[in-house]
């Protein structure tokens, strides 16, 4: 039976899929009350998704043409939503001030412009490298994390510096179903749903097979693993919604995993085999999700050597392995960062800047889906 929870998951999504001309999606706000500039008709008991949004389509694409711009404000029974080329827009229901349209010379960056993203983990390290280059190349973040404070100081600071708000904070813990689901609730009910949604948020705890605790090694699996099971679960429903009406717009899932995901690593194993588990999910969930035009692919990145998981000066694996000699004869932080650079044909650690540019082609590209991209320097070369 449909829940009327249900339904308000479902109508914001399906009315962000109207806007879709292949490229550009409003976003989608859900107001208190207010009267409806575009009024939709109720789903009919017995109607498929696919039926309501065809009517829906018809009614919308109707408004456009002879209004030239977007409805201010649609409504669907007593539900009432405000649409907007940016949040501020939609929050205040007073209408799209123009129709979007892409800039006149496109870059591979500009597939994200204008587009809904989540990335958990969002608020230090790799997560909070993609937060800053999502909102740079024009899309609306959310940075979700466990870490509350830190994902609202990042989106705080963003969109001071924009003037507009570009980026929202939401906490949540990537291993509760109900904790990823509330997060979920809340992007559907302020922005209608969800282009891009990264799977960053991940841990690391080293050991050997011999002493590790079953506790650690629960601990990495839950996080690394079953959290993009989780969040795969949540994300893709919204997305398969949101898709229906254009029937050629693509939605991506992107999981981060690593070039422990791509070989073994010594001493690593909860790690390296929940990021393996990472590049099965994907696969699968690729070939399930395709007939909903949902993109699913994995990242490896090689070591993020800048990053706090390294460079923390207290709790950073430079520091840890100078104290364990884990690098034979390094002296000083400095040794041991040489000889991990050193690994690396291209003889440096990843940055944000080398995973964003293989997240930009996940986007751009329209015929791929499934696979493990490695970004390592040459590290790993793939078989
Ligand atoms: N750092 C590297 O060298 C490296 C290399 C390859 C892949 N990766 C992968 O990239 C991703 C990001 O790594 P990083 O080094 O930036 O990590 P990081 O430790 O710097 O940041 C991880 C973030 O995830 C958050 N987080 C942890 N558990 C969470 C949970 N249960 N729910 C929600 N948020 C949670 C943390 O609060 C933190 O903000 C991870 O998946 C990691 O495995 C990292």
């Amino acid at each position: 039976m449909t829940t009327f929870e249900d339904i308000k998951r479902e109508i914001p999504p399906l009315i962000r899929g109207l806007s879709f001309d292949g490229s550009l999606g409003l976003i989608v706000h859900t107001l208190e009350s207010g009267p409806s500039a575009l009024v939709l008709p109720s789903p009919s008991k017995g109607d498929s998704m696919k039926e309501t949004a065809r009517k829906w389509q018809a009614l919308f694409d109707e408004y456009v043409k002879k209004e030239r711009v977007y409805p201010a404000t649609v409504g669907v029974g007593d539900l009432r939503y405000g649409l907007g080329t940016n949040y501020d827009e939609a929050v205040r229901g007073e209408g799209v001030s123009k129709l979007p349209t892409l800039p006149p010379s496109l870059t591979r960056s500009d597939v994200v412009r204008d587009k809904v993203a989540v990335v958990t983990g969002g608020a230090q390290g790799f997560g909070e490298g993609m937060v800053r280059s999502l909102v740079e190349h024009g899309a609306f973040v959310y940075v979700a994390d466990l870490n509350r404070e830190g994902a609202e100081k990042l989106a705080s600071e963003l969109n001071y510096d924009a003037m507009i708000t570009v980026a929202k904070a939401v906490e949540v813990n990537v291993t509760d179903e109900a904790s990823v689901q509330a997060m979920m609730d809340m992007v559907i009910a302020e922005v209608g749903g969800v282009d891009l949604f990264i799977s960053n948020a991940g841990v690391l705890k080293a050991g050997s097979v011999k002493t590790m605790s079953l506790k650690d090694f629960a601990f990495v699996t839950d996080v690394d693993y079953t959290g993009f099971f989780i969040c795969t679960k949540f994300a893709s429903r919204t997305m398969a919604i949101q898709n229906i009406p254009s029937e050629s717009y693509y939605t991506d899932i992107v999981t981060i995993s690593s070039k422990s995901g791509l070989e073994g690593s010594n001493k690593n194993g909860a790690y390296a085999g929940a990021k393996f588990g990472t590049i099965g999910l994907t696969q699968s969930f690729a070939l399930e999700l395709v007939e909903d035009n949902i993109k699913v692919n994995a990242v490896c990145p090689g070591n993020f050597l800048d990053g706090p998981l390294w460079s923390d000066p207290k709790r950073g694996l430079f520091v840890q392995y100078l104290e364990t000699n884990k690098v034979p004869g390094a002296k000083t932080i400095e040794d041991v960062r040489r000889a991990y650079e050193a690994k690396v044909p291209m003889n440096r650690g990843c940055t944000t800047a080398d995973v964003m540019k293989a997240i930009f082609y996940i986007v751009e590209q329209t015929y791929e889906t499934g696979q493990a991209v490695p970004v390592t320097g040459g590290q790993v070369m793939l078989n």
